[in-house]
């Protein structure tokens, strides 16, 4: 691939500048790849009718073709320009939840191409609420196929630095809108099945989910390690950095404590160790880890806290890269209990984990 020049344009979250939004609405007509801010995450967004600009979206990330994208839309009822089918409980979960970070699954048109989908007869589609995705979508007035706007594989993108850092030279344009607000995708909801089954938790809790479709599956299979690809893209190697991670779970005094004496055993044996936690739980270690963080063989970078999931959420991605880039060789990590939101932080960690996970207590 020959780089591109990809210019990085600031943007005002609230009130994004037209002629910006212009600029950026009509490269995304003729093909262009353009990232942009949503409320979950930052997107890699192309014409998704556009079967060549949905290539290069593939080809930019590194992304493998079996692994389908997400459409994004204006509002609700512009739907029905993706999917052949759009069931009665789609107004139903789209008065609740859109614009938000819901997205579902529905039996896909002819006119969405192939490569947006993997090839499947079904596509995902949801309705962001950021204002910057928003102004970007009414614009442009055609559906925006947009994965997050990482490489393959590694986490997902909260702020327009993380987008460069993995995308400079491969991508057009980054509207630069600041933080995103959530920090954890969009949760993905099968509507093609009975009963609906949740494919990926994200940025609208399962709990509540529930409220409005009781008989909804959360879909436990891929978490198992022993089972390939039950999902198309959901496999278990995702949002990994480059040191190797593992995630203790399980009530909390109990996880601290194998945390606290690996990184001990590791740290000892000459291994650079970085502790990744919430912010309470990097408190209850400290007495354990200050000897060892002094000598500057164990980093420890906090993530919201135990008290404050969204705040978990919102800096987690940030903080993985962060502590990545300080050139550990092995990160340990805590989570907040998979409830809530708290089980989509479980489930990137899980992934980024690649399925080393040690079950305390
Ligand atoms: O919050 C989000 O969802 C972000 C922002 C940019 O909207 N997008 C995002 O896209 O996370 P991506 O490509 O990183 O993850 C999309 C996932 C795929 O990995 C796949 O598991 C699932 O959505 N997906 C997409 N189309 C599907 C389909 N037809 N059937 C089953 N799963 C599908
Ligand atoms: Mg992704």
């Amino acid at each position: 691939m020959a780089p591109l020049e990809t210019r990085v344009l600031a943007v005002d979250r609230e009130h994004p500048d037209p002629a910006v939004i212009d600029e950026a609405a009509a490269l995304v007509r003729r093909g262009g790849l353009v990232a942009f801010p949503t409320e979950t995450v930052y997107g890699l967004g192309a014409h998704a009718l556009d079967a060549a600009a949905v290539a290069r979206v593939f080809a930019a990330k590194g992304r493998p073709s079996a692994d389908p994208l997400i459409v994004h839309v204006g509002a609700a009822d512009e739907v029905a320009r993706v999917a052949r089918a759009v069931p009665p409980l789609v107004a139903t979960l789209a008065a609740r939840f859109w614009p938000g970070p819901l997205t579902l699954i529905l039996p896909k048109r002819a006119e969405v191409p192939g490569a947006v989908t993997a090839g499947l007869d079904t596509v995902a589609v949801r309705v962001p609420s950021h204002p910057v995705a928003r102004a970007l979508l009414a614009q442009a007035g055609v559906p925006i196929a947009a994965p997050s706007a990482n490489r393959f594989a590694r986490p997902s993108p909260t702020r327009a630095a993380h987008v460069l850092a993995d995308l400079a030279g491969r991508i057009d344009l980054v509207l630069d809108a600041g933080p995103t607000d959530v920090g954890v995708e969009s949760t993905v909801l099968d509507l093609t099945v009975w009963p609906p089954v949740v494919r990926r938790p994200g940025g609208v809790a399962l709990e509540v989910l529930t409220e409005v479709v009781p008989d909804l599956r959360p879909d436990e299979r891929y978490a198992a390690a022993d089972v390939a690809q039950p999902s198309p893209g959901q496999s278990v190697r995702h949002y990994a950095p480059r040191a190797r991670v593992t995630l203790y779970a399980g009530p909390a005094d109990a996880a601290l404590r194998r945390l606290a004496a690996d990184a001990r055993r590791r740290a000892s044996a000459g291994t650079r160790v970085g502790v990744l936690a919430p912010e309470d739980d990097l408190a209850a270690l400290a007495p354990d880890l200050a000897p060892l963080a002094a000598h500057g063989r164990v980093i420890t970078q906090p993530y919201g806290a135990r008290s404050d999931v969204p705040r978990a959420a919102h800096e987690l991605f940030d903080a993985l890269r962060t502590l990545d880039a300080r050139g550990v060789d092995e990160i340990l990590a805590t989570a907040p209990l998979p409830e809530g939101l708290g089980r989509a932080i479980h489930d990137r960690l899980r992934r980024a984990a690649e399925g080393r996970v040690v079950s305390a207590g």
